[in-house]
């Protein structure tokens, strides 16, 4: 079956951006609710792209939205959470309550498949609140009886408006050193357009129902290497300096109670207490071909140094 309408949910983000625009190329029709129409602004540029404020926790708006379309994308995620038991409300909101919703949704209006982002290494017993959280909501969907869902697990994901390496570059432009926590923790950086062409060439492709994909990287990294990335590429190197993991709580409890975006929260750190890098739980997305972070990071790190 062809499909040919997205409600892509989350679509105003780094890499929903970049979804969009692909749906797009592909002559598909999308909607894009936003909380907050200036953050989705931007996609308005694009043809068969509808950018909608709208409250995708309310249901019967849901119904609304679901009207005009075959298929759900769901990239609704956030990174921190006041702590508590099992997760805190802000990834209960987003990353299990919403799933359970949309799954509901679906079923009212005989919407069948439904594409979701997930997280690398989420797991139900994992170290943190946002993996646990991830994992939940995933099963979900998974579970969802009549639902065709395909699942993606990216690692950190890089590109232009990445909010990752950037931010280290920045900080590298403000700081004389780098003191970090989860110096050792490894990663396998994941290129954004890599990422929405999976999306994308998962819709119709029914071999990929019911999958979950990892989505990685050619290299794994230490943090630490990250970070001098980084600062190599934008002009600033600055010294990395490896906090002892008690001391990195206490930095990202305050971090926590600074106002504005929280830049390192405790549960960031629970999640580094796993690498994140490809677990070989589950395979690569078909035709897989990863770009490397060297080929892209220089360009636009150097660009916005
Ligand atoms: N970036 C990475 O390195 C990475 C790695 C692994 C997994 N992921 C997952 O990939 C997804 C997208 O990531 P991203 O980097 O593109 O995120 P992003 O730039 O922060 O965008 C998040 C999107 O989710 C929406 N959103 C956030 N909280 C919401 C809430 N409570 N209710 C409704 N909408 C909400 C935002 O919509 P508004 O327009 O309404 O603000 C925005 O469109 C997330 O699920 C994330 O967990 C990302």
């Amino acid at each position: 079956m062809h499909h040919s309408s997205v409600l892509l949910i989350g679509g105003s983000g780094f890499i929903g951006t970049h979804i969009a625009a692909r749906l797009c190329a592909s002559g598909r029709q999308v909607i894009v609710p936003t909380r907050r129409y200036h953050r989705a602004r931007h996609l308005q540029v694009l043809p068969t792209v509808q950018v909608t404020v709208a409250d995708i926790h309310d249901p019967a708006t849901l119904d609304k939205l679901l009207q005009r379309v075959d298929t759900v994308i769901n990239l609704v995620g956030v990174l921190h959470s006041w702590p508590a038991k099992p997760w805190g409300a802000a990834f209960e909101r987003a990353h299990v309550a919403l799933p359970r919703m949309l799954a509901q949704a679906c079923a009212r209006h005989g919407i069948k498949r439904v594409l979701h982002m997930s997280a690398l290494g989420a797991a139900i017993d994992g170290p943190s609140m946002y993996s646990r959280s991830k994992a939940a909501g995933e099963r979900i969907l998974l579970d969802a009886k009549d639902l065709q869902v395909t699942s993606f697990r990216p690692s950190v994901v890089f590109g232009a408006e990445d909010s990752f390496l950037n931010l280290f570059a920045k900080l590298q432009t403000l700081a004389p050193v780098m003191p970090l926590g989860g110096a050792d923790a490894r990663f396998q950086p994941v290129y954004v357009g890599d990422v929405a062409q999976a999306f994308v060439d998962a819709i119709d492709d029914p071999g990929t129902v019911g999958r979950v994909y990892e989505m990685v990287g050619p290299r794994q990294y230490a943090l630490r290497e990250l970070v001098r990335l980084a600062g190599e590429y934008s002009g600033h190197v600055r010294p990395v300096i490896g906090l002892p993991r008690w001391i990195a709580r206490l930095q990202a409890f305050m971090l926590e109670l600074l106002p504005g975006p929280t830049l390192m929260s405790r549960d960031n750190l629970d999640s580094m207490k796993q690498d994140n890098v490809a677990t070989g739980q589950y395979p690569l997305p078909p035709h897989w071909q990863a770009t490397p972070l060297e080929a892209v990071a220089p360009d636009y790190l150097r660009a916005g140094a």
